[in-house]
């Protein structure tokens, strides 16, 4: 997907205290910089940043770091940001490929919230469920490993638990329709989902999880 690119996107985002600028020198030292043993949840692919700011004012003994490629999506999330006190979060700015060299066995919740799809056979690896992200994800949970999972995409729902149920990962709870599901699941909305929401296209939800 192409995004607005914003000028000065990095000098802009980098002046915010939620950004983490060198996040390789905090590798099994997340705890330290949050100055608590709470646990710590992340998101891949994070966007304007709207789920992951509403889940740490809503979840203040969880500790949340949202992760982004790109610097002109974090833009708005800084922005959002700039006036609230969450000591709770961070941001940080890279490539998911490359997690396992900021995180040691750490990380309690991966969130993969309306993650691109990537439909072509030939993009198949960069799905954010495919086996070697599954394997990077070994890298950097603690004992429990647990995944939740969002998108409006059927293709990728259908690829991610057959991939996840391949790799052993049970299914706590799975919704073809999370908005109008018989037994709500609590949730938080992001900014796509809300968009999705409005145009009254069903969510796909799964929460997975495995225990070493
Ligand atoms: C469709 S948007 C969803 C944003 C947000 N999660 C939401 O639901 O509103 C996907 C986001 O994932 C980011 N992204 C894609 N590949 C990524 C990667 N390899 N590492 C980090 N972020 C990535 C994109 O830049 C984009 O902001």
């Amino acid at each position: 997907m192409e995004y607005n690119k914003i000028k000065n996107a990095d000098k802009i985002i980098e002046k915010s205290p939620y950004l983490i600028q060198n996040p390789t020198q905090y590798k099994n030292k997340w705890s330290d910089l949050f100055e608590n043993k709470n646990p710590i949840h992340i998101e891949l692919g994070t966007g304007r940043g709207d789920f992951i700011i509403n889940m740490a004012k809503t979840y203040p003994k969880i500790n949340f770091i949202g992760i982004e490629l790109v610097d002109s999506q974090l833009v708005k999330a800084v922005d959002r940001l700039s006036n609230l006190n969450l000591p709770n979060l961070k941001l940080i700015n890279m490539d998911a490929r490359n997690i396992d060299q900021v995180f040691g066995k750490e990380i309690h919740t991966i969130y993969l919230t309306f993650s691109e799809p990537w439909p072509k056979k030939i993009d198949e690896k960069k799905r954010f469920t495919h086996i070697s992200y599954l394997k990077l994800y070994d890298k950097i949970f603690k004992k429990h490993k647990h995944i939740i999972l969002k998108t409006d995409n059927k293709g990728l729902f259908a690829y991610s638990l057959e991939s996840l149920s391949q790799y052993w990962y049970t299914f706590e709870r799975v919704s073809l329709d999370l908005h109008h599901n018989e037994i709500p699941i609590p949730n938080i909305m992001t900014d796509f989902e809300k968009r999705y929401y409005e145009e009254g296209r069903p969510i796909y939800y799964l929460e997975a999880s495995f225990e070493e």
